[in-house]
């Protein structure tokens, strides 16, 4: 795992963009990006975005899939993910709205949902690049704690805490949907690169197990241990619970330039 300590969010979202920009322009314009909701990677996508807009990227050909989606909210709901990827992924980043995935969440078709999604996943080639937030209890995706490590897309019941964290965007936390579909972590792990992006104090606990803890389903992020090109980018908040900080400053630091041309 590559560890990247930025200074402030601002930085994490110029390094992170810089990342998954280095990908998709070694993947060539029919990159497949994995795009992830929360705020974290917000920076990540206004970055990205300036990049399209000054033509140094072009995202026009390219399929992206998102990681998951509430189950049960009624099609156009403003905070359903497939309205959340559309306004903050799909529009700024021009990507082709044709060719972006979010799961399918809607109750009619729910129990064929996460095999048509790993098999659209599959059919357009797997993804090259896998943005990802962390939540505060460590899980990635809406993987909870106790998720299988070799989980494929299905459907899951999200804690208490995430619903929660996540009440701010709705009127009040009874209105957050207790079922979601989730990439798995097993789905996670086969994408070809993956760049995580976590900031504030809030998130120290996670970052820290995730990076140092044990490999464990206790906290779903520390999966990422098993990938081989997994970048983890943190400001100095979220990185305040790391043992090893002064290591991974000095090893990004003093990075040899003939190391710099791999993500
Ligand atoms: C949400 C999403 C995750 C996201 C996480 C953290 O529940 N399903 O994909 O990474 O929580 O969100 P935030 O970045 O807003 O802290």
């Amino acid at each position: 795992m590559e560890v990247i300590i930025c200074h402030d969010p601002d930085c994490a979202g110029e390094v992170s963009a810089a990342k998954v920009a280095q990908v998709c322009k070694e993947a060539g314009p029919g990159v497949v990006l994995g795009v992830a909701t929360g705020s974290s990677p917000l920076k990540t996508y206004q970055n990205l975005a300036q990049m399209t807009r000054s033509g140094e990227l072009d995202l026009s050909q390219a399929t992206a899939f998102a990681l998951d989606e509430y189950v049960g909210l009624p099609a156009g709901h403003p905070e359903s993910y497939h309205e959340v990827i559309r306004r903050t992924v799909t529009e700024p980043l021009g990507l082709d709205p044709a060719r972006v995935h979010v799961p399918d969440g809607s109750l009619a078709h729910i129990a064929t949902a996460g095999d048509r999604y790993e098999a659209a996943i599959k059919a357009a080639g797997g993804i090259d690049v896998q943005i990802l937030g962390l939540g505060a209890n460590g899980h990635i995706g809406f993987n909870e704690p106790t998720s299988s490590l070799s989980s494929r897309t299905r459907v899951k019941m999200l804690t208490p805490g995430t619903r929660a964290d996540n009440a701010r965007f709705f009127a009040s936390v009874d209105e957050v949907p207790k079922h979601c579909i989730t990439q798995g972590l097993g789905t996670i792990l086969d994408a070809r690169h993956i760049v995580l992006v976590a900031t504030g104090t809030v998130k120290a606990r996670a970052v820290a197990a995730m990076i140092e803890g044990p490999l464990t389903a206790m906290c779903p992020g520390s999966v990422l241990q098993m990938h081989r090109f997994a970048t983890v980018i943190v400001d100095e908040a979220a990185a305040g619970g790391l043992a090893l900080g002064d290591y991974y400053r000095q090893a990004y630091s003093e990075m040899p330039a003939w190391l710099q041309v791999h993500v």
